[in-house]
Formats: structure tokens, C-alpha cells, sequence
């Protein structure tokens, strides 16, 4: 693909996307299962969501801690989208939007107690994820960050070969615990996103979209695309999902 035709490619994806509440795979309720588990933070944490979207996870997070939330992504369109829902929820006062790239982070060291990044680590790559994000976490800090995993080792073909083009980096749980095992985390927990909340908060609402939006035929093709990822996850998800990393920093 050009640059050029990269560039058509990751705006038709944006517009795709414009108006969803969520741009990847969560549910709410099972968000807040992980929240209540984490006892070691301070009252009010520093937090962070990383490639934040339209803010599914920010806004949670300031509800939630009533503290601030840093809140970043790439896309100015999906920051615009934070913004109106944050003033819309009254959230506007603890929401942070910035619209900047989650790799070149010049924050201090060690100013964030809470990091949350969901649906976006893969764009980094699960282990550079955990080197970047690492020095921006105090002592005892924690990072919740799911990634596409395997849940088996017995993987049917279709499945492999669409991902192995998709994300070549995915790996299994395992492996991704043995990334985590040797960076400076240590794993608390983990936590699979149920099947059900990909279709009913994410692939549902976007297949509605995918329905009403005006075609261009960069948006045809990814669409098609999108068909392709949702048929394979009708048939394969008992193989592959969202696994949640819950770490600690050592
Ligand atoms: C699958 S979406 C998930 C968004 C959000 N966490 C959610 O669950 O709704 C991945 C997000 O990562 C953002 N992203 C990709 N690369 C990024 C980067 N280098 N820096 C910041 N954001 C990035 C995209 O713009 C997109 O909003």
C-alpha cells in the first residue's frame, strides 16, 4: 500500500467509525468487575487511557475514581468525539483529551498510577507497549491492557493465516505472559472479554453503521474487510479474543 493509499485507508477507517461509542471490542460491567479488584491504588490515581478513542474507557474511568483522566489518541476526529460526550456526561472538569501519538509520551516519570489501554496496544506491538509505557508508571502502579491473544495452542487455519496477515505479532496467552515476564511487570491477572460483548457493543453497532454510511469505494473496501473479520470471529472466537492484562510494576 502507498502512503497515500494508507492514508485514504485509516480516514475511510476513521469515518467507519465516527459516532460509535466504543471503536474495538469492551463492555462496560466487565470494565468495572476488573476496577473492583484493584485495591492497591491510591483514592484519587493519576490515570492514563491510552489510544482512548471516542473515551468508552476514560469517561468509565473518571466516573468511576472521580480523578483525572489522561486521555490520548491519534485521531482528531475520535478526541472531538471525547470531548462532546465528556461535556455531555458533566465529565468535562476530569477528562484530558489530547490528541497525540501514545509511543512519544513526555510525561514525567512515574506520574501515572493507573494506565488503561484497550483494543489499541497492537498498534505498538503488545511487548513495545509494555517498554514504552513502562517508565510513565509510579512505584505499585498498575496497567490494565488488553490484547488480542490466542487462547489455544490448537488454532484452526483460517483463523491463523487471517491474523498471521492481520497482526503478525499476535501471540497466545502464554506467550504474551512470557513477554510480561520479562519486562519490568509482574502479571496480577487476566481477564477474557466475553464473546457476547464483541457483537453487542462493538461488531453490532458498527455492522448498523456499516449499513447507513455513503460508500466511497475505500470505505467498500473496508467493509469488506470488516465482513471478513466478523465472519471469522462467528466461527473462531472460542480460539482468539481480548484477553485483559492487569500488571504491577516490579
Ligand atoms: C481499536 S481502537 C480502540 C479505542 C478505544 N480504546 C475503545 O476501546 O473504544 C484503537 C485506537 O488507537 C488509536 N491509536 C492507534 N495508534 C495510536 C498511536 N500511536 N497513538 C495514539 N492513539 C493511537 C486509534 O486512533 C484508535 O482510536
Amino acid at each position: 500500500m502507498s502512503t497515500d493509499t494508507q492514508t485514504e485507508y485509516v480516514v475511510a477507517l476513521t469515518d467507519l467509525h465516527r459516532g460509535l461509542d466504543r471503536k474495538g471490542p469492551g463492555d462496560s460491567d466487565f470494565s468495572r468487575s476488573i476496577l473492583s479488584n484493584l485495591s492497591t491504588l491510591p483514592l484519587k490515581p493519576r490515570i492514563a487511557d491510552l489510544g482512548c478513542g471516542s473515551g468508552a474507557s476514560a469517561l468509565l474511568l473518571a466516573q468511576h475514581y472521580q480523578s483525572t483522566v489522561m486521555a490520548v489518541d491519534s485521531s482528531s476526529v475520535f478526541i472531538d468525539e471525547l470531548k462532546a460526550r465528556a461535556k455531555q456526561l458533566g465529565l468535562e472538569h476530569l477528562i484530558r483529551p489530547i490528541q497525540g501519538d501514545m509511543a512519544k509520551l513526555d510525561w514525567s516519570a512515574g506520574s501515572v498510577d493507573l494506565l488503561w489501554s484497550e483494543g489499541a496496544a497492537y498498534n505498538l506491538g503488545f511487548e513495545e507497549a509494555l517498554k514504552i509505557w513502562r517508565p510513565l508508571l509510579a512505584n505499585s502502579g498498575i496497567a490494565v491492557i488488553s490484547e488480542l491473544s490466542w487462547f489455544t495452542d490448537d488454532v484452526p487455519e483460517p483463523a491463523i493465516a487471517y491474523w498471521q496477515n492481520a497482526y503478525p505479532m499476535m501471540g497466545s496467552e502464554a506467550k504474551n505472559i512470557d513477554r510480561i515476564n520479562r519486562s519490568s511487570f509482574s502479571l496480577l491477572s487476566t481477564h477474557r472479554l466475553p464473546s457476547h460483548a464483541w457483537w453487542m457493543n462493538y461488531y453490532g453497532p458498527l455492522r448498523e453503521r456499516m449499513q447507513q454510511i455513503e460508500t466511497t469505494p475505500i470505505i467498500q473496501l473496508v467493509i469488506r474487510e470488516t465482513e471478513e473479520e466478523m465472519n471469522l470471529f462467528e466461527k473462531f472466537s472460542d480460539f482468539y479474543g481480548y484477553t485483559f492484562y492487569v500488571l504491577q510494576t516490579t
